[in-house]
């Protein structure tokens, strides 16, 4: 069962399992989700929070695991509306346990997130790192994490949290691609101002302790995260250790880079504007994610910065 696969992340690794020949169910009730996203398997359109609906799915359905992508993402609006986050993210996440223990089922996959390190004194960022969120949105992700470590431990709940850092690329083939609403992520709106389809790009902050005075970020393409769900699933079906993984490529890139890069592959220059840093933005998160190769045999294939701005430039044009 794949919560939220009606989303951008969820979609991906709903298309990737079903080419491994598995039958993804989604639930996902669209607040943020495309339905025309879902093509992989049956949607149930209804929020995790419902526990009579999410019982009945695990009836109807008997999924072997779930992936949980489902969730309110946004960190600039979970500041402004900490009761919405909590409420979908936690209450929300601690219903959808306690369906799966009431119907047998023992085993998630979880996206959790860079944001629950907050500001980090050292880089590169390993799962040991101090979690210290500075925003709603990163302490709800490890609140779950924290709940899911303890339904371990009681429950024998079987877990993994993937700490993504930033998502990026599109569907290879085209058939998915990234759209949010409102967007908030810099790949789409740096392209769409290249395409003359959004406003100038703000660029928040030119004055960080980094080479170019951007802030720098760590972006793993959508098809390698797909690649890692399905590896944490195996793993803890196999009985693998659980726990939380990195997932990002150790090798960041600075806003201006990512500008430079967007021009590159759209041959377009990218109407631009300097603004003031954002409150909570850290200078530079990069990710350790040896864990992760050494526990998930899990590497990043496709999220070299060429093939994150081929595989999105591609769908944006489209
Ligand atoms: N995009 C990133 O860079 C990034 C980075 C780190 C972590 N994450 C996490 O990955 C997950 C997926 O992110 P995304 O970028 O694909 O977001 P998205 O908004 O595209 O997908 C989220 C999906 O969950 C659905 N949803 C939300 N609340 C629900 C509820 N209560 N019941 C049923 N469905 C619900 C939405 O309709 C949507 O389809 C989220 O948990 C997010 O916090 C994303």
């Amino acid at each position: 069962m794949i919560t939220g696969g009606a989303g951008y992340i969820g979609s991906h690794t709903a298309k990737y399992l079903a080419n491994l020949g598995l039958e993804p169910v989604v639930i996902d009730d669209l607040r943020t989700g495309h339905r025309e996203a879902v093509r992989w398997g049956p949607l149930v359109e209804c929020d995790i929070a419902d526990a009579d609906a999410v019982r009945g799915v695990f009836e109807r359905y008997r999924p072997e695991a779930v992936i949980h992508f489902a969730a309110s993402a946004y960190v600039g609006e979970s500041m402004g509306r900490p009761s919405e986050y909590f409420r979908n993210n936690v209450v929300g996440t601690l219903s959808l346990l306690d369906s799966m223990r009431a119907s047998g089922v023992n085993t998630i996959v979880f996206s959790s997130s860079c944001a629950i390190y907050g500001q980090p004194k050292e880089l590169p960022l390993t799962e040991a790192t101090p979690a210290r969120p500075v925003n709603p949105y990163g302490e709800s992700k490890l609140f779950v994490e924290r709940a899911l470590e303890w339904y371990g431990r009681a429950y024998g709940l079987r877990w993994a949290a993937l700490r993504y850092f930033n998502a990026a690329g599109t569907d290879p083939e085209g058939e998915l691609g990234e759209t949010h609403n409102p967007e908030t992520h810099l790949i789409p709106l740096a392209i769409q101002a290249a395409l003359g389809k959004a406003p100038e790009l703000s660029i928040y902050g030119d004055d960080y302790p980094t080479a170019d005075g951007s802030a720098v970020r760590d972006y793993v393409h959508v098809s390698d995260l797909a690649s890692a769900h399905h590896a944490a699933l195996e793993h803890l079906l196999a009985h693998g250790e659980g726990g939380a993984f990195n997932l990002g490529t150790g090798r960041g890139y600075s806003v201006f880079e990512v500008v430079q890069a967007v021009e590159a592959a759209t041959g377009r220059a990218v109407p631009a504007r300097v603004v003031p840093r954002r409150a909570g933005d850290p200078p530079v998160l990069v990710a350790d994610a040896l864990r992760a190769k050494k526990v998930l045999g899990w590497e990043p294939r496709h999220s070299a910065i060429e093939e994150i701005m081929r595989s999105a430039c591609a769908w944006f044009a489209r």
